[in-house]
Order: C-alpha cells, then structure tokens, then sequence
C-alpha cells in the first residue's frame, strides 16, 4: 500500500518531536497503520540544516506544503492562528486532511472551521492540542463515548501546575516561581497566555465540545489564571486539608454546562491533588465508569507528537475522525450560574464583633459557613492599624451570591483590603 504522505509546517519543538518520532519508530508505526507514514515536505520560517528532514524536500513557504500534489495530509505545528489558519483553508481547498496541535486555533475558529473541513470531506486532527501527550481526545470521543459525561476537571496547563508546586512546597511567591519556571523553559518569555488561564481555557472549550456538544468558542468559558495566588492562601488551605490546583471544569447541571477555569481548592485526598510539577492530569466522571483519571506529561517534543503521530495513524488506516457538533439546545451557564463552594481570605481590623458582620452578610445571601480560621499569631500591623486574615469556607451557593456578599463584607469599614476568593470543589462521584 501506498504511503501516507505528510507535508509538515513548522520546525519548532513539536514539529522536530514528529520528524524523529516518524522516523525512530517507523517500522512500529507501519505495522500499526497498515502502511508507512512518511514526511515528504516541511515548510517552516527559519531553515534548520541541524534537522534530519530524510527525503523530505524543505521550503520556508507553507503554502508550497499545501500546493505539494504528493502531500496527503498537512501537519501543522508552527501556532501563529492567522498563519494557521491560512494553512487550514488552504488544505481544505485542496482536500487535504489537517492535524493540528494548535488549541488556539481549534477552541477560537473550530466552530467554523471544522465544519467547512466536513463539508470538504476533510478530516482534522486534534489530539495534541489538550494534555500533549495523555490521549484524552480519543478517549472522550472513542473510549467513553457510549457514556454521559457528567463533569470534566484537569489540570491542563503545565506552566500554572508548576508555578503552583513551587509555591506549595517551597513558600516561594508567585512571581519567583514564575521566574523558576521560565528559566527552566516551561513557561515563555511572555506567560501570560499560561498564568492567566487562557491557554487552559482553550484546552477545556476542546474538551467541553468532544463531552457536551457545547461550541468549540473560548468565550463561553471563565478564565482565571494562578497570578493572584499567594503563599499564604496555599497554607491556609493545607491547613483545612486541602491543595490548590488551577483546574479546568467542564459541568452538566439541570440548567446547562459550566464551563471554567480557575484556581480550586480540591481535597488532599483527592489523586488530582497529587499531581505535581509540569505534569497534566484529567478526571471525568461518566455515568458508565464513575470517575477515571488520565495522567501524563501535557507537554515536550516527544509527547506532543506522539498525539499527532497518533492522528496520522488514524488517517493512515481510513478511521473516520468526527468533528464535534455543537448541539442547538446545549445551553453554556454565565459564570454569576455556577454554584460552588467558597474559600474566603477577609483581611479584618483585629477587633471583637468583625466576624459576627460578615457572618450576618453571609446569612442574608443565604450562604452557610463551614468552618473558620482566625489566627492570633497572624495579626499584623499596617498604617498604624492591628489587622488579622480571617479565613472562611463556605457551602455550595451560586457565584451571584457570593458577589453580592462580597461586595458587602468589602464595604465595611473594618475590612482593610479586597477579600480573596477560591473557589472549592470536592470532586467527588457525586460532585
Ligand atoms: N511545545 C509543546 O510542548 C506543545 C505542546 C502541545 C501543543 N503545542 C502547540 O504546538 C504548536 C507549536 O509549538 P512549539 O512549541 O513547537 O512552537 P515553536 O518551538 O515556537 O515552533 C514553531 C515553529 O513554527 C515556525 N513558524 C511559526 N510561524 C510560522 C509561519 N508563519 N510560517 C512558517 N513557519 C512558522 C517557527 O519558525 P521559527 O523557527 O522561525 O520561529 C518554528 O519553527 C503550538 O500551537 C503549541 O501551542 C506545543
């Protein structure tokens, strides 16, 4: 049989990754995909003569990938959107397959763009563009896919995971571990993609849309990133026998899906909370299974192309790749919908009477308390004043009210600053 050819644009980290991945394992990957799969042109900026392109022909023209009558499929690895895109419609035109690890792209322009692959009969791979190398695109759209997914949590960016990790086990503040983190290469010169929770929020439009039929459109999804952490939050919740994780979740409720990505205070307990460092883990919680967790390496040359490798040897075999497809009556919640569980740091003048206010602020918003933490050793002086961290969490209630009494405990005269929230989640079963 004859091979399947792949014209490669962008020779970056992921797109060596998948030159020498094709490459080492090729015989194996044969075997599994009933016939080679070989790299016959790469298109990408900047030539690198250090990379073992094979027979490959190269070009700094990525439109020579699309216009190659011998390229089957274009891999694109280079994540400029408007690059990409232009690449997407170009292969489209020419009936060309798409494999892509571009979350950006997918979760921003998807909702247009794949339908007009579909239309094409073209086929767009995935799979690289959430949790690099854990294969949760095929096993929401394959594995689980005789289940209803009830809700989604993962930690699905490394850089955000790692930052956290560094200031739960070392004290370190936000912005030395950010400093860590870039030197070590996990997070880019500009982080804010990472630690604003854009990037997981692009992850979890993917994996909203392949569970819940919700848009592939970032919009729909709240983002907050781990920049307004501090080490001080992260002891608290140790104390109250949580950890802090940047999460994305996606939720079925009775009045439509949640969709949101922020700082979460799970129970230490839970295997979410364990996973450490650059590392990416997602739970879903199915009716069929229950919960199962998938675990690996989100990022790195060798994992991410593993993923794309993966879509070609799909393409390779025939497979049919389905896009999602949105469904009409699938309703988004706003964020001021989604009921949760509050963490509250409420930076208090230290005197009698304080806590009895935001309490009474609390019960008029029809917010139940769960437990308290106000430590005399914590009091601490600032313009002259003794004031104290007072810590609360709270039951389920909707974001709305947790606004309006914020708002409120803000207001009194003897709270000093903003009140710091976190949202808590007990992902359990039934959660
Ligand atoms: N790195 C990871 O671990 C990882 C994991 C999962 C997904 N991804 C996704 O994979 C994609 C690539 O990431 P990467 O880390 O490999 O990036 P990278 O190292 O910056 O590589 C990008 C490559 O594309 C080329 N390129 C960019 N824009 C181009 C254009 N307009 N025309 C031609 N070539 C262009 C770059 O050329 P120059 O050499 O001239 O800059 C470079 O060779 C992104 O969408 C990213 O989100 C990455």
């Amino acid at each position: 049989m004859e091979p399947l050819r792949v014209g490669l644009c962008g020779l970056g980290t992921v797109g060596r990754g998948v030159v020498e991945l094709l490459a080492r394992n090729a015989d194996r990957i044969a075997h599994q995909a009933g016939r080679g799969i070989e790299v016959v042109r790469v298109a990408s900026r900047t030539p690198r003569p250090a990379v073992d392109l094979g027979k490959a022909v190269f070009t700094t023209q990525i439109m020579d990938v699309v216009d190659d009558p011998s390229v089957d499929v274009v891999v694109e690895t280079m994540g400029d959107v408007a690059a990409s895109r232009r690449l997407f419609e170009g292969a489209v035109a020419a009936r060309k397959h798409f494999v892509t690890a571009n979350k950006a792209l997918i979760a921003t322009a998807g909702g247009e763009l794949l339908p007009q692959a579909a239309r094409a009969g073209v086929a767009v791979g995935f799979e690289a563009a959430v949790a690099g190398g854990i294969p949760i695109v095929k096993t929401l759209r394959e594995g689980l896919a005789g289940n209803n997914v009830q809700w989604i949590a993962g930690i699905i960016n490394g850089t955000s995971n790692f930052i956290l990790t560094a200031m739960a086990s070392e004290g370190r503040s936000f912005a030395d571990a950010l400093a860590d983190a870039q030197a070590r290469g996990y997070a880019e010169a500009d982080p804010a993609f990472d630690v604003q929770g854009i990037d997981a929020a692009h992850k979890l439009t993917i994996l909203a849309a392949l569970a819940f039929d919700t848009p592939l459109d970032a919009r729909v999804v709240y983002a907050e990133g781990v920049d307004r952490l501090t080490p001080e939050d992260i002891e608290y919740a140790h104390a109250l026998g949580y950890r802090v994780k940047h999460l994305g979740i996606a939720r079925r409720t009775s009045d439509g899906v949640e969709l949101r990505v922020h700082p979460t205070l799970i129970p230490e307990e839970r295997l979410l909370a364990k996973v450490d460092g650059v590392m990416n883990a997602v739970v879903v919680n199915s009716d069929a299974v229950g919960s199962s967790l998938y675990y690996g390496p989100g990022a790195g040359a060798q994992p991410t192309a593993s993923a794309i490798v993966s879509d070609l040897i799909d393409l390779a075999r025939g497979n049919a790749v389905e896009a999602p497809a949105p469904r009409g009556d699938v309703c988004c919640l706003p964020m001021s919908a989604v009921e949760t569980a509050y963490y509250l740091r409420i930076p208090s003048v230290d005197q009698p009477g304080v806590l009895a206010k935001v309490a009474q602020i609390l019960s008029v918003n029809a917010i139940s308390i769960e437990a308290v933490i106000q430590r005399e050793h914590a009091v601490r002086q600032d313009a002259g004043r003794a004031w104290v961290p007072v810590i609360i969490l709270t039951h389920r209630v909707k974001e709305a009210a947790m606004d309006a009494a914020v708002s409120a405990i803000e207001a009194l005269d003897e709270v000093i600053d903003r009140v710091t929230r976190i949202r808590v989640e007990p992902l359990d079963d039934h959660a």
